[in-house]
């Protein structure tokens, strides 16, 4: 598909220089034109649409006004934008002018000018009008300049897309107050519509509660259109469509509204408003239970639904920040954090099941296997747990406060333990107390002994603890030395890590190498008898949980890979949901950084043997170590380049090992795209071609010393690389291709050009194996003459 996908960002590139000219079609009687006002409390407070069904202008917002678009209705309006919407209203002495300049602008009470639609300098409009769709529009010579359609707040009406820069729609706080509220719709760039928990900082995963399942359907559009069709389309080479509803059965067509709008509660409605008979009721949602939109409840506190009303609940041992408020969650009387108590304080804890429970988030610990008794006991001896999911397969999820998007339901199988904190006691020599750094159940003991008021019984427990404490840390210190003497001895085994230990060598994660798709990447230094070893730690993120063994597993099948040209892994660490690999250390960065970003083009011969060097690398894990790797990521950032220039694959296995099968999960960012074979992002099925389809992408670049995507190019067919390339290997002018290069080998660039070519062939059977690739590139193999890489070009 990268090629689809090219051609998509093509006939972008050709949109944008085109200038889409739309001539105003409206009845004339409907322009406005300056200068014209409105008036927030005197009329004329809005301009109609020519039917009169939708009003642009002042409508009351508590005692004020904002200034938007709403649907009139006999017994009441429906807001379908706001200008400005987190602006505070304006008061009854606002208005809204249309200067001859061309300016649409509200003029507070105190003088204040905002701007309504924001327009290029360049960009002089002329006449404005209403259109009966329910979009606003400004003409610049009866051209649209600009449109309250292309800025969507929390509803799509008929005609309007979700898509590119105006993909996403925030729910207003309430029915009555449409500032920003607390969810987000989002048509994502990669093709799946996703609805969250709208957290002002950053859009997270963990707060998606509804998907479309849809991503790989690379730049969709989500469109309602007149008849009442919400669907979306695939960018139009797939001719893929998702109808998510269609209510154009219904009812009498030219009579109706649809509106959809993402609702206070966080559901996603499809609404009708059926004119004549000034009735409107929804058709279509995606929630059946409200509580299933994240963030009804606050933290530490859980969603159950009563009928069509989401009711909050505290965690047994919390009560509500706020009665009246219930949504802002729950605390604890006691915010005593066990692991960081005074020393002398003993914690007295109890805990409480409830049936059916489920919360969000990441557990800091997953135990597989455990009797529930074992888990609640488990928690209660660890000073972070906060409380315990435990499914009906004994798996048992530990979690620190707060708990966040709690729910109760009866279809929910999991059980939850909450530890709450009964309170807590003063003990009292200060020599024994240092024994009391409680770890659960010694204090508990203590505890016990304490109430018996027994100076013996005292004595004894201490005396105990005494030697648990010290047979504690003489095991800890063995422990020190045995990893201390693996490092000697087992050079060439993967060694674990603790994190404290990884922790320290990258002094607490400050030198960031780079972000990959995986985790972010930090620089750290291992210290050695004599001699310390840079090193590069990888902090996994977005791992599944509680599949520890899984992951060591396949670290371990990782760990014994070994090739000159394949990033050498040291060893990993798990611990909980912490999940480090540590690498080692290449000093010359990325082979992107190498051809993209240097000022000097690199020579040809170099460029030559890096592309050998990563396809031996290729070919290593595809056919020569255990169990056949497929990397599925394949990009110049994560192919890495020693001291000496000598190419490294690098985050190789971290896609899953093969398996019949095997769909290659990957994060399928925008980054990646350019370089997945058309096969795997349309079916995500996946072979060892999709590697080799990565490879042809990179050879290209490695060959042209370009990126695959190109917009400072002197004309357009140079956009693409791939298709630049192939007509200059047709036209014969492959020179074009490594101009003002010395001492090239042009048979040699003739030779990785018609390779390159064929790696690049959307048909997956046509592209060679790794094996045949290296014969070609090296000149053993005669290569036939190519065929264009993709149909479409
Ligand atoms: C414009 O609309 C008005 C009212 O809807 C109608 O009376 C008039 O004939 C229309 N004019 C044109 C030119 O279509
Ligand atoms: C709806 O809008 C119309 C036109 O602006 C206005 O006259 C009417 O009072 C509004 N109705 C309600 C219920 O606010
Ligand atoms: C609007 O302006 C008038 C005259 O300046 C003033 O008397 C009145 O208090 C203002 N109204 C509001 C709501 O501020
Ligand atoms: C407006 O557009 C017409 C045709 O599109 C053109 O002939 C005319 O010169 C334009 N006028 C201005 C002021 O740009
Ligand atoms: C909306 O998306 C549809 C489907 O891709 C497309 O046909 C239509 O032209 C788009 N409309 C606008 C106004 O962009
Ligand atoms: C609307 O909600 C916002 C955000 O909660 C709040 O700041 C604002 O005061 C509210 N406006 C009205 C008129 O209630
Ligand atoms: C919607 O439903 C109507 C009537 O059932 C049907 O004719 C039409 O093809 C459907 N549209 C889509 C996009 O599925
Ligand atoms: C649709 O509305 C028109 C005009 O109001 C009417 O003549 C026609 O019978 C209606 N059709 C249906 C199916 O209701
Ligand atoms: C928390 O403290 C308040 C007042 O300080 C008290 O009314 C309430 O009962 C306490 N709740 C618990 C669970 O101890
Ligand atoms: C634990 O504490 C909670 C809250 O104080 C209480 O409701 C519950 O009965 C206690 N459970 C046990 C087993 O003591
Ligand atoms: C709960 O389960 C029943 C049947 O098992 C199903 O009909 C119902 O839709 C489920 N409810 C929710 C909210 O998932």
């Amino acid at each position: 598909m990268a090629h689809l996908l090219q051609s998509d960002i093509l006939l972008l590139f050709l949109l944008l220089s085109l200038h889409v000219i739309i001539i105003a079609q409206e009845n004339e009687s409907n322009i406005i034109r300056p200068p014209s006002s409105l008036y927030a409390g005197k009329h004329p407070s809005s301009w109609p649409s020519s039917s009169g069904y939708f009003r642009f202008g002042f409508y009351p917002q508590g005692n004020e006004y904002a200034v938007g678009i709403w649907l009139v209705g006999r017994s009441e309006n429906t807001t379908v934008w706001t200008a400005n919407r987190d602006d505070p209203p304006v008061s009854s002495n606002a208005t809204l002018e249309f200067t001859t300049q061309g300016i649409l602008h509200l003029r507070t009470e105190d003088g204040m000018e905002k701007i309504i639609a924001n327009l290029a300098r360049s960009v002089s409009v002329d006449s404005a009008s209403m259109l009966d769709t329910g979009n606003f529009v400004l003409y610049q010579n009866r051209t649209v300049v600009w449109e309250s359609f292309n800025f969507p707040t929390d509803t799509i009406l008929g005609g309007q897309n979700l898509s590119g820069s105006h993909n996403q729609l925030i729910s207003s706080v309430s029915r009555s107050n449409h500032s920003s509220g607390s969810y987000l719709l989002r048509m994502q760039d990669d093709g799946n519509l996703v609805a969250y928990a709208n957290n002002p900082a950053e859009v997270d995963p963990s707060d998606a509660y509804w998907d479309t399942g849809t991503d790989g359907w690379y730049f969709s559009v989500l469109n309602l259109n007149e008849r009442g069709v919400l669907a979306m389309y695939s960018s139009p080479k797939f001719h893929q469509e998702n109808v998510l509803a269609n209510l154009s059965a219904t009812g009498n067509e030219t009579m109706i509204i649809y509106r959809a709008t993402l609702d206070p509660d966080g559901n996603f409605r499809l609404y009708s408003h059926q004119l004549e008979s000034n009735t409107n009721s929804h058709k279509w949602q995606i929630l059946n239970d409200v509580c299933d939109a994240k963030g009804q409840c606050g933290l530490n506190s859980y969603c159950s639904s009563r009928g069509k009303d989401a009711e909050c609940y505290c965690y047994p041992g919390f009560t509500f920040i706020d009665e009246n408020s219930k949504s802002l969650g729950c605390s604890q009387n006691f915010t005593i954090d066990g692991c960081v108590a005074r020393k002398d304080l003993v914690i007295h804890y109890n805990i409480t099941t409830l049936d059916n429970m489920y919360w969000a988030g990441d557990p800091y610990s997953a135990k597989p296997n455990l009797e529930k008794e074992d888990c609640m006991k488990a928690c209660q001896e660890d000073c972070s747990c906060g409380g315990v999911l435990y499914s009906d397969r004994k798996s048992c999820r530990m979690y620190r406060l707060p708990l966040k998007y709690g729910k109760r339901h009866g279809n929910i199988t999991t059980t939850a333990f909450i530890k709450c904190i009964l309170g807590s006691t003063i003990s009292p020599p200060p020599e024994t107390s240092q024994i009391l750094i409680s770890e659960g159940n010694q204090s508990l003991i203590l505890t016990m002994g304490l109430g018996l008021g027994s100076v013996t019984s005292l004595c004894f427990v201490i005396a105990i603890c005494s030697f648990l404490l010290y047979r504690h840390r003489l095991q800890n210190y063995k422990k020190l030395l045995e990893n201390k003497s693996s490092v000697l001895t087992e050079q060439f085994t993967l060694r674990s890590f603790t994190f404290d230990e990884l922790d320290e060598a990258t002094h607490g994660f400050q030198d960031e190498l780079g972000k990959g798709s995986f985790g972010t990447v930090y620089k750290g230094i291992l210290p050695g008898d004599g001699k310390s070893k840079t090193i590069a730690v990888k902090r996994l993120e977005k791992v599944n949980e509680g599949e520890t063994d899984q992951i060591r597993t396949e670290m371990t099948v990782i760990g014994r890979t070994n090739h000159r040209n394949l990033v050498r892994l040291l060893g990993f660490c798990v611990e909980g949901s912490r999940k480090l690999l540590v690498y080692e250390y290449l000093g010359n960065g990325s082979l992107a950084n190498f051809l993209f970003n240097m000022n000097k083009r690199s020579v040809w011969k170099e460029r030559a043997r890096i592309a050998l060097d990563v396809a031996k690398g290729i070919l290593y894990l595809h056919e020569e170590c255990e169990g056949c790797i497929i990397h599925c990521n394949l990009k110049p950032h994560n192919i890495l380049l020693d001291d000496s220039l000598t190419a490294k694959i690098s985050d190789f296995g971290l896609a899953k090992l093969l398996r019949p099968n095997q769909t290659c999960s990957t994060p399928r960012t925008k980054g990646t795209a350019w370089y997945s074979a058309p096969e795997w992002q349309s079916s995500g099925l996946v072979s060892v071609k999709v590697d080799v389809y990565s490879f042809g992408v990179i050879l290209l670049e490695i060959i042209c010393c370009r990126s695959n995507i190109e917009v400072q190019v002197s004309s357009a067919d140079e956009i693409l690389l791939s298709t630049w390339v192939y007509s200059c290997f047709i036209g014969g002018e492959l020179n074009k291709l490594v101009v003002g290069e010395e001492e090239v080998d042009m048979k040699m660039v003739e030779r990785f050009v018609k390779v390159g070519l064929w790696c690049i062939q959307d048909d997956p059977n046509l592209r060679p194996p790794m094996k045949n690739v290296i014969l070609m590139l090296e000149g053993t193999m005669t290569i036939p003459v190519p065929p264009s890489p993709s149909l479409l070009l």
